[in-house]
């Protein structure tokens, strides 16, 4: 009996709990939210190198002007040591209000930040925060509470030491958030390289964010503009 309740209780959890392995962001119904980009609070960040992790922050921030998501900016006692917002990313977005929340560690906590977000009319949220396991894990966790799609951008948070980004992750992810890299974001952005925006429109943007990428692209424009092939790689290739 014992047995059969715990089977069907089972059952019944699987059948609440199911959901798409296949959670696809969709441009149209995507919000980008930046937590807490801030100058002070950077200098925390031990997971990822400096300048890789300025370059991680405007990527993240980038993905809202490239797919025209609505944005959600805050930061945290910004007239504190935290510092303020990285004037680049206030650069990129001039007429997108910074919710300042004066004590707040969670953003959702906030009343101006929670209408901010139910104002984007949109239901999955794109994260990145500083640092990990508070800024971003708090608001994923309450988002995740609501009723939201969390993506959160693995490469858009940073934290003081890997050890850390992995429990927070980890967290997170038993809680039903997405953990995806700023590439993969991309990808499942624009799904297909011959929509708009596609290769024409992201390869810019690509290039100055992924920069792998933007030398595979230019290698082999390079190559085919000028290149020539020496005999012997002709035996490298297909006919
Ligand atoms: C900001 O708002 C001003 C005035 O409405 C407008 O001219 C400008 O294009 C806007 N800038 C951006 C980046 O949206
Ligand atoms: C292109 O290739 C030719 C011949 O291999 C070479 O003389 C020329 O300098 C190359 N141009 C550039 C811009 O690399």
């Amino acid at each position: 009996m014992r047995f059969i309740q715990a089977l069907s209780t089972g059952i019944i959890l699987a059948l609440c709990t199911s959901v798409n392995a296949w959670n696809r962001l969709e441009k149209d119904n995507a919000a980008l939210l930046i937590i807490d980009y801030q100058v002070g609070l950077a200098q925390l960040v031990r997971d990822y190198g400096t300048n890789d992790f300025r370059n991680n922050m405007l990527a993240h921030a980038a993905l809202g002007k490239t797919f025209d998501l609505p944005v959600v900016m805050t930061t945290s006692s910004d007239f504190g040591p935290n510092g303020q917002m990285l004037k680049e990313i206030l650069d990129m977005y001039p007429n997108t209000t910074v919710i300042r929340r004066e004590g707040e560690v969670n953003a959702w906590d906030n009343a101006d930040f929670r209408a901010a977000v139910a104002a984007t009319g949109k239901r999955q949220l794109i994260i990145g925060g500083i640092v990990t396991e508070v800024c971003t894990t708090f608001l994923a966790l309450s988002l995740i509470d609501e009723g939201y799609e969390v993506y959160a951008n693995t490469e858009g948070s940073g934290t003081f030491d890997p050890r850390l980004a992995v429990d927070a992750n980890r967290r997170m992810e038993a809680a039903g958030v997405t953990l995806m890299g700023w590439w993969a974001i991309l990808c499942d952005l624009f799904r297909d390289w011959r929509h708009v925006p596609g290769l024409t429109e992201l390869l810019p943007t690509i290039d100055k964010y992924l920069f792998a990428y933007g030398l595979v692209a230019r290698h082999h424009g390079a190559a085919i503009v000028n290149g020539t092939l020496a005999e012997i790689q002709r035996d490298f290739i297909a006919n």
